[in-house]
């Protein structure tokens, strides 16, 4: 795995003055900087498949000011999931959980790659993941120009994976001649649909370095001059509303990485981003700082709580980053198994409502002291 050389931007995305939770917000003479700030993860936590878990909405509730502090405490939205822009992340939570969710406070997976834009705004790159060309429209988005998804390799020449016949959804496709477009980048933005075509195109464009069809570069050029290959979240399992986990973005990882190793005996250097990695939730905390400079003026980033279902993305990426962290039992991992979870979090709790208590009770307790 490679390290991200990220050009971090002087600031996280400035939050809109418009933004729900400011407009509620006592002025900054009035209002007292809350001890505390939350990042939830969604599914598992907050969302099982598309519908609300049980609490969800009472732990909202209790963060817009239902709580002993009278205050509304700063939350974020830190998910592994993705699929839409982050405006459209955010009118679907905040429908379904009766509370307003600002695009700012949505960090999904893929939303870090906002600060490739610079380097690769006039390059091809080829957005992998969701449906059609869902993805173009995120990464357009964004600012990158000339995005393309698998569909638009399949429109231009269906041979690329004969076992597919996606017709109905050519009309969705870009008309490019890739045989003349060279692809500088693969990011895998969210969970593909087709693990076999997209397996099948990554390596196409790694081995022909970037001319999909031409012939194959050596080995020892595709490893020391790559092409960059950025995934965006390392799930292995992850869990919806169906009875047992389901395999992640971290599978088809590990699926093509076994491929690709079989065609050339080497692993392909990849960068990693998604929870647990360093870049997102030192991403994440540039976000929720600011969100609360806008609120209270420019001060400390209170103590930070990450709630979670998944030891190993949500816990271990809180432990790295010096937070506090809620396992909660709504989700990937399971308490009646009797084995400990992998990444031991400060707390466990059976729901996101008994979490967001225990943690405002905490800070409380300190606050008292
Ligand atoms: O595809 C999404 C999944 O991997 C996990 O999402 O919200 O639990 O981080 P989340
Ligand atoms: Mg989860």
């Amino acid at each position: 795995m490679l390290r991200s050389k990220l050009p971090w931007p002087a600031k996280s995305p400035r939050f809109t003055r418009q933004a729900p939770l400011l407009r509620n917000i006592q002025t900054k003479s009035e209002s007292r900087r809350p001890p505390l700030g939350f990042a939830f993860d969604i599914d598992g936590v907050l969302m099982g498949g598309l519908d609300p878990l049980p609490k969800a909405r009472n732990a909202l509730r209790i963060l817009d000011g239902d709580n002993p502090l009278k205050v509304k405490i700063p939350y974020i939205l830190l998910t592994n999931g993705g699929g839409y822009t982050e405006q459209e992340r955010a009118q679907k939570l905040s429908s379904r959980l009766d509370v307003q969710i600002s695009p700012s406070q949505v960090i999904q997976a893929h939303t870090i790659l906002k600060c490739y834009v610079q380097e690769y705004a006039e390059k091809a790159i080829l957005c992998l993941g969701g449906r059609g060309d869902t993805m173009r429209k995120v990464a357009e988005s964004y600012g990158f120009r000339k995005a393309y998804t698998t569909i638009d390799l399949l429109a231009w020449n269906p041979a690329i994976w004969p076992f597919i016949h996606a017709e109905a959804e050519f009309a969705l496709a870009k008309p490019i001649d890739f045989s003349i477009t060279p692809i500088s980048a693969i990011f895998v933005f969210h969970d593909p649909r087709n693990w076999g075509v997209d397996v099948q195109i990554m390596c196409d464009i790694i081995q022909s370095g970037g001319i999909l069809g031409n012939p194959y570069v050596d080995t020892n050029t595709q490893q020391t001059n790559p092409i960059q290959v950025i995934f965006c979240n390392p799930d292995l399992l992850w869990k919806s509303d169906f009875p047992q986990p389901r395999l992640g973005q971290g599978a088809f990882r590990e699926s093509f990485q076994a491929v690709y190793k079989k065609l050339t005996g080497s692993e392909y250097p990849y960068v990693q981003f998604g929870k647990p990695t360093k870049p997102t939730y030192e991403y994440a905390r540039r976000v929720l700082h600011n969100l609360l400079n806008d609120i209270y003026g420019v001060g400390e980033l209170p103590n930070m709580y990450m709630i979670g279902d998944n030891p190993e993305s949500d816990i271990a990426g809180a432990n790295g980053a010096g937070w506090d962290s809620v396992l909660v039992h709504t989700g990937v991992y399971n308490p009646t198994s009797g084995i400990p979870p992998t990444h031991l979090p400060t707390h466990e709790a059976p729901d996101v409502e008994e979490a967001v208590r225990w943690a405002v009770e905490r800070e409380m307790s300190r606050v008292d002291k």
